[in-house]
């Protein structure tokens, strides 16, 4: 557990973290795979990211990344979805001032309300399975579904076949999620649509213009538990409460946290809003 004064300072560190291990995987030219999450919690650390990457001219050619989730119809350019929070955050300016490849950035698509809205090869399948379905019609709700289910399991396929994951940053939610795990979620589920709880919707509803969506499509805890290391970062007296119940309630679906201590390779990151030092 580590523990900070400020969010800054926790974003400063984790940030080094992270270069470092790029630094270190790239001495033995090997790729650097990240995980990444978004929300307030981990602002400071892109923010600080994107500095010593500039700062250092980081080589990000072998840099992969994945993120957590991203909410089921939103369109990928909604200023809400999770794809603008990313690109707003961190990619854009990465991508102007490093040499990071756009086509290694993955971040889950959770629209696909028309078949413009479809890859080439997802369009193709779509003919196969719904074989009467009208060209150009809007997707059905089955559709749609459908399709959103095979990009869960395409999305936890490529997860495998770059990964695994050095390296997972995790925020926690007020109720214990990770991603968007939301508790109840089976610790062995991997990528998945999921119901968002009235609890997290209540959560997100301050950075959300509009009503928050109530789906999502998120890593699952098996997907997470995979990475070789994690870090959950958390700040604010408001993670107070669950941070003590994550380290210390008994391991079990009802608190996906608490499934992080199964992990060998997962550090804290706390600020002292949670974690007040003792003089
Ligand atoms: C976001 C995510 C969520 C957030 C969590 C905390 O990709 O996966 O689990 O990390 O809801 O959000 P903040 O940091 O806004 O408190």
């Amino acid at each position: 557990m580590l523990i900070f004064e400020s969010p800054e300072d926790l974003g400063k560190a984790c940030a080094r973290q992270i270069v470092d291990l790029i630094l270190e995987n790239q001495k033995e030219n090997k790729p650097t795979v990240l995980g990444l999450a978004t929300g307030n919690t981990p602002i400071p650390v892109y923010r600080e990211l994107k500095q010593l990457v500039q700062k250092e001219k980081i080589d990000l050619s072998q840099v992969i990344t994945f993120n957590l989730d991203e909410y089921l119809g939103l369109p990928i350019d909604d200023p809400n979805s999770y794809h603008s929070f990313m690109f707003e955050q961190l990619f854009s300016d990465l991508l102007q001032t490093s040499n990071l490849d756009p086509r290694n950035i993955h971040i889950p698509n959770g629209y696909a309300k028309t078949e413009r809205d479809l890859s080439s090869q997802e369009l193709e399948a779509l003919f196969i399975a719904f074989p009467n379905r009208i060209k150009n019609s809007p997707l059905s709700q089955e559709e749609e579904l459908w399709i959103l289910k095979q990009r869960a399991d395409q999305y936890e396929h490529d997860i495998s076949r770059l990964g695994p994951i050095d390296l997972q940053i995790l925020g926690i939610g007020t109720n214990g999620h990770i991603g968007f795990a939301e508790p109840g979620f089976s610790f062995s589920q991997d990528t998945s649509l999921v119901q968002l709880t009235e609890n997290t919707r209540r959560d997100n509803a301050c950075v959300f213009n509009g009503e928050v969506p109530r789906f999502a499509i998120t890593m699952g805890i098996g997907t997470i538990l995979k990475a070789k290391k994690i870090y959950l970062l958390a700040t604010g007296e408001k993670k107070r409460e669950i941070i003590e119940k994550a380290l210390q309630f008994p391991i079990s679906p009802s608190i996906p946290a608490t499934s992080l201590r199964m992990h060998p390779c997962v550090s804290f990151f706390l600020d002292e809003a949670i974690c007040p030092r003792t003089p």
